[in-house]
Parts: structure tokens; sequence; C-alpha cells
């Protein structure tokens, strides 16, 4: 049985490595373009077994490497990763916006079904039913210039997605 890093390197040429919990946007970025996936290494505790605002281990693996096993995923990720390293620090935010609202609290359209995309779902019992099923939250189509305009919040269920 092939180890799951092989899997990730056979399928799309990316690995993970293990950083101290967060890391400033440069080396975010510069990792994310060598298709290097900074992976948090400690684990939440039971008090915060649904969500936690800092990555863990538990969302980095669970929640981003599977996503990486798509070669269109890892490429969009790896891209993103190239742009941050190539605009100014100040256009960061517009990045970070478009990580937020794909790759870790993105929805995704199957036929009519919405479906949970992002990470950060996969990794949140709670926000995963919630992004799909409440009925107060807005899930709007995927628009660039929309999702780089809408701001987030890190400590609550997200409001809005986009699919
Ligand atoms: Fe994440």
């Amino acid at each position: 049985m092939r180890k799951s890093r092989q899997v990730l390197m056979d399928q799309t040429g990316w690995q993970v490595e293990p950083v101290p919990a967060l890391i400033g946007f440069s080396q975010f970025f510069g990792m994310l373009s060598k298709a290097t996936f900074p992976a948090a290494s400690f684990i939440r505790g039971r008090e915060d077994f649904d969500y936690i605002e800092e990555p863990d281990i538990f969302h980095e693996i669970y929640g981003h490497t599977p996503l990486l096993t798509d070669p269109r995923f890892a490429k969009f990720s790896q891209k993103l990763g190239e742009t941050g390293t190539k605009c100014d620090k100040s256009e960061y935010s517009w990045l970070i916006r478009l990580y937020w609202f794909t790759v870790e609290f993105g929805l995704i359209r199957e036929g009519h079904e919405i479906k949970a995309l992002g990470s950060g779902l996969a990794s949140s019992p709670g926000e995963l039913d919630h992004s799909i099923n409440e009925p107060t939250v807005v899930r709007k189509p995927f628009d660039i210039i929309d999702i780089l305009r809408t701001p987030y919040r890190i400590d609550i269920n997200q409001p809005i997605y986009f699919a």
C-alpha cells in the first residue's frame, strides 16, 4: 500500500511540509508556488473539536491534502502562490480572499446540487452542515470580482459562500 505522501506526490507533485502554526503570507505564497503545502503540526483540543481559528494538523491533512490530489485544484493553488510571490504585499488581501472563498470555504455545484468543497468545511462538522443546509446563508455564483470585494471573518460560520 502506498503511503499517503507518495499518493500526493504521484497524483500532482505536491508535498506537505510541517510549519509551526501560522506563517507569514510571503512564506505561505512562496511554499504554495513550489507545490509545497505548509501544515501546522499541533492538534486542536476537545473543546475546539468543531472549529478552531488557527489551522491545526487535522484541518491541514484531512481538509487540504485530499483536494491537492486533484490536478486542477493543485494547479489553482500553485498559481495562487506564484501570483503571491510576484505581487506587492499591499495586494495580498485580494489573494487571501480568493483563497478563503475557494480553497477554504468554497462550495461547488454538481448538476442542481450544491456541495461543500473547501478544506475549512471538511474539517468542521458544524460549518459543513451550516454551509449546505442553513436557510439564511447566501450562496452566490462564483464571480471573481464579487469574491475580491467580499470581506470575511474567521471567528464565525460564514454568512456568504461562493459556488
Ligand atoms: Fe486551511
